[in-house]
């Protein structure tokens, strides 16, 4: 039922997680001692978050990718100090989609998120019903966050040691806070839900012999219709929902998910699937502006430059008390993000927007196509690239955008601006 409301508890806490052999390590989580149980919210649904803070240090509660109004988004002007809580009220305007939770305190979100905490949400609606896609948690609807993480002599995790201004890199992965992961497999479609929850890192999905996967969702919603991939690029805080299918597969065989050649997670196949459905070919319709609509749009340019502690948007650096710009409520502009060329060659800039979902309208001038034609609310920047946008604001308030690369925004490659 849509109406009924929906309440949860979430505690930000610290605890000890069994990550490696004989070792306890002090990480963080939501209700837990690392990462955090899938809050689940539904399309045209009433919620009521209880999110109380149990760690020793501030910390905000913010719902990537959930459309809802600031007051309610847990950006950097809604800190809560230990001990304290915080009730949020508000109604899911969106459509399914697989969002997440991380903390955002000013200059301090990349080792809280380091340190544990991040959680999935899962946004269900009709569409996401009535769909015959795989859908059993843990069975044949599996997340998956990914994220690295290095590990001192005696087990801990030591931000301050292993910090680096371009983005703290771990030299261990994990999968849901596990190190050597693997999944059982008993169905012939496997869907995965994908989140890149690493500090910096950017991944390179792959499976092993090159086998072909089908990408059904983007960050804020199913794609039109399933695309064919052999390979897929994640930067932080972006998500891909992915079919893998292994009908082909005898039982004992193992297939290997990769980052470049390298090993994230194993699935063994342990029983044959009797029937398994095809992909529906029509999954979502996203409505889309012509390019004559498109071009009488306002735009607006962001150019992201600088390494390290030098990073900047448009020449400045994140500043609480400046608004960078105002926008209107419900009417769509064009953002143009530029990745400038830089002497060092340049990096990529996840760039990513609170509050919305939006689409890629181009990259390089180049109208974009397959995956990149899905809902998202961060889009990876390569050296020298520029990619334009359609975005639109259906809720109210100071909202922020930032390169999600967590040390670029925690030194300042940040801005915000009011949506009214
Ligand atoms: Cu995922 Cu401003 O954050
Ligand atoms: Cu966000
Ligand atoms: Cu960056």
């Amino acid at each position: 039922n849509d109406d009924t409301n929906l309440i949860y508890e979430i505690v930000a806490k610290i605890g000890e997680t069994d990550i490696l052999d004989g070792k306890k390590t002090m990480t963080s989580g939501y209700n837990t001692s690392i990462l955090g149980p899938v809050i689940r919210l539904r399309k045209g649904q009433q919620t009521r978050l209880i999110a109380k803070n149990q760690l020793n240090e501030s910390t905000t509660f913010h719902w990537h990718g959930l459309e809802v109004a600031a007051a309610n988004d847990g950006g950097p002007h809604h800190e809560i100090m230990p001990g304290q809580e915080e009730i949020l009220e508000f109604n899911v305007i969106q459509e399914a989609g697989t969002l997440w939770l991380h903390p955002h305190p000013h200059k301090k979100t990349a080792k809280q998120v380091y340190e544990g905490l991040a959680a999935l949400i899962y946004v269900e609606d009709d569409n996401s019903d009535q769909l015959l896609i795989p859908k059993d948690y843990g069975i044949d609807d599996i997340p998956l966050i990914i994220q690295d993480k290095t590990f001192t002599d005696d087990g801990q995790l030591d931000y301050q040691a292993d910090y680096q201004a371009d983005g703290t890199l771990g030299d261990t992965s994990l999968i849901n806070g596990t190190i050597n992961p693997y999944v059982d497999l008993t169905k012939g479609l496997t869907r995965l839900r994908l989140l890149n929850g690493s500090n910096s890192r950017n991944y390179r999905i792959s499976f092993s012999d090159n086998i072909p996967f089908k990408q059904i969702a983007t960050d804020g919603g199913f794609l039109e219709s399933p695309v064919e991939l052999t390979e897929l690029i994640l930067t932080p805080a972006e998500r891909a929902e992915i079919v893998m299918d292994t009908r082909q597969l005898a039982v004992g065989d193992t297939i290997s998910m990769l980052n470049g050649d390298h090993a994230l997670i194993e699935f063994n196949q342990v029983a044959m699937p009797i029937v398994t459905n095809e992909l529906p070919t029509t999954l979502n319709s996203i409505k889309r502006l012509s390019d004559e609509e498109v071009a009488k749009l306002p735009m607006k340019e962001f150019r992201l430059a600088g390494m390290g502690e030098t990073v900047t948007i448009n020449n400045e650096k994140f500043d609480m008390s400046v608004i960078n710009f105002e926008t209107k409520l419900q009417s769509p502009e064009v953002w143009r993000i530029i990745n400038e060329p830089s002497m060092m060659g340049g990096m990529i800039h996840p760039f990513h927007v609170h509050g919305t979902q939006f689409q890629i309208l181009s990259r390089n001038g180049t109208p974009v196509s397959g995956a990149d034609k899905g809902w998202k609310d961060t889009v990876g920047l390569l050296p020298k690239e520029t990619v334009e946008l359609l975005i639109e604001f259906k809720v109210p308030g100071v909202f922020m955008y930032h390169c999600h690369n967590l040390e670029h925004e925690d030194n300042g490659m940040m801005g915000q601006f009011l949506v009214k």
